[in-house]
């Protein structure tokens, strides 16, 4: 390799060197951005029919967060959303004739009965009458749904100064004892990371983890920036995003967007449970991700957005300093 680096360099100048390497570079870029593009177009409705119950639920999703959101607004107008009702009752339908109702289609009912309760009688009569039969056949209307009604009390039920120093005392932990961390842990963990954001609740993140050393040390294999804690950890959880969520072009990055928030939550979550954490890049090329995805045994459908490690910090250790920038060098207000 290196005579064959030398020889070149006899052969070919300087400048051309550049080009090539240049040139080179384009290739690459553009033949990843292509196995991206490849995979949002087979997993996601911009590139195809919501042709099953994942794909519909996305669609069903953004359209009752539609009407919960209009909701929400300080002064909502009587009976906007008209074709958006209509459309979701079909699509709600579409769902529950060809899989049966399922959490998505009960919460569209939720939002369907909502919206209804918010009109009562301001609706167009073909739309009151059309909710009417939709929301009597028998699977239906729970009762609350839609929207839910807060206090400034029950919006910050916290001290601001221990939310602050909850924050700030996150760090990324390299250091653990090599107790795997329990399931039940991870699992809640999970359930507090979902109050994560995500766009019009399509909730596309997912996590595959494990605590047992040789699937972990098969996944870190994987994986760059673990040398010298790795097999200490308890715990490599996986980032992914289910990219059948997403609906259009627009959305083609939103995977890492919505991944990347359900990340920080996660990391937020076991630092909460008292579960140290560091973040492990999955900065790589085609051929690791798909090793990746078949080590995990998950389909192509999913983006992996990053590694997590996690474990129990022995009671004394150290942590990178990671100074931060300072803030007036981040802000700008404009
Ligand atoms: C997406 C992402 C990937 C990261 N990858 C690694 C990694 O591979 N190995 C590692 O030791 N730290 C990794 N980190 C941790 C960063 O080094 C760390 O967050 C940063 O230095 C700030 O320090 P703090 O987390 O302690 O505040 C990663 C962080 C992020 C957000």
């Amino acid at each position: 390799m290196v005579v064959m680096r030398d020889r070149i360099k006899a052969i070919v100048p300087a400048e051309r060197r550049v080009a090539i390497r240049r040139l080179l570079a384009r290739v690459k870029v553009f033949s990843n951005y292509a196995y991206d593009a490849r995979r949002y177009l087979r997993a996601s409705t911009a590139g195809r029919m919501a042709d099953d119950a994942e794909r519909l639920a996305a669609h069903i999703c953004m359209d009752y967060h539609r009407l919960e959101k209009g909701m929400a607004l300080p002064s909502p107008r009587h009976g906007f959303g008209r074709d958006v009702v209509m459309r979701l009752m079909r699509t709600v339908g579409r769902y529950e004739d060809r899989y049966g109702p399922a959490d998505v289609t009960a919460f569209a009912r939720g939002a369907l009965a909502g919206y209804r309760r918010f009109n009562a009688g301001q609706l167009a009569p073909e739309v009151e009458g059309a909710l009417d039969a939709f929301l009597s056949a028998p699977m239906q209307d729970g009762g609350a749904g839609g929207v839910e009604a807060l206090t400034s009390e029950t919006l910050f039920p916290f001290d601001s100064d221990a939310a602050r120093r909850f924050l700030r005392s996150r760090r990324s932990v390299r250091q653990f004892d090599g107790r795997p961390v329990p399931e039940a842990i991870l699992q809640d963990a999970a359930r507090i990371a979902q109050q994560a954001p995500s766009v019009c609740n399509r909730q596309s993140a997912r996590i595959f983890a494990s605590n047992r050393r040789e699937k972990m040390d098969e996944l870190l294999s994987l994986q760059n920036g673990n040398r010298g804690f790795g097999d200490r950890l308890g715990a490599v959880i996986v980032i992914a995003s289910d990219m059948r969520a997403f609906t259009s072009m627009g959305e083609r990055n939103q995977c890492w967007v919505d991944g990347g928030i359900f990340a920080m939550s996660m990391a937020l979550a076991l630092h909460s449970l008292h579960v140290g954490a560091c973040m492990l890049n999955w900065s790589v090329e085609p051929g690791r991700d798909r090793a990746l995805r078949r080590c995990l045994g998950i389909e192509d459908h999913y983006a992996v957005i990053t590694m997590m490690g996690a474990g129990f910090p022995p009671d004394a250790l150290m942590v990178a300093a990671s100074p931060r920038r300072r803030t007036d060098d981040i802000i700008r207000f404009v």
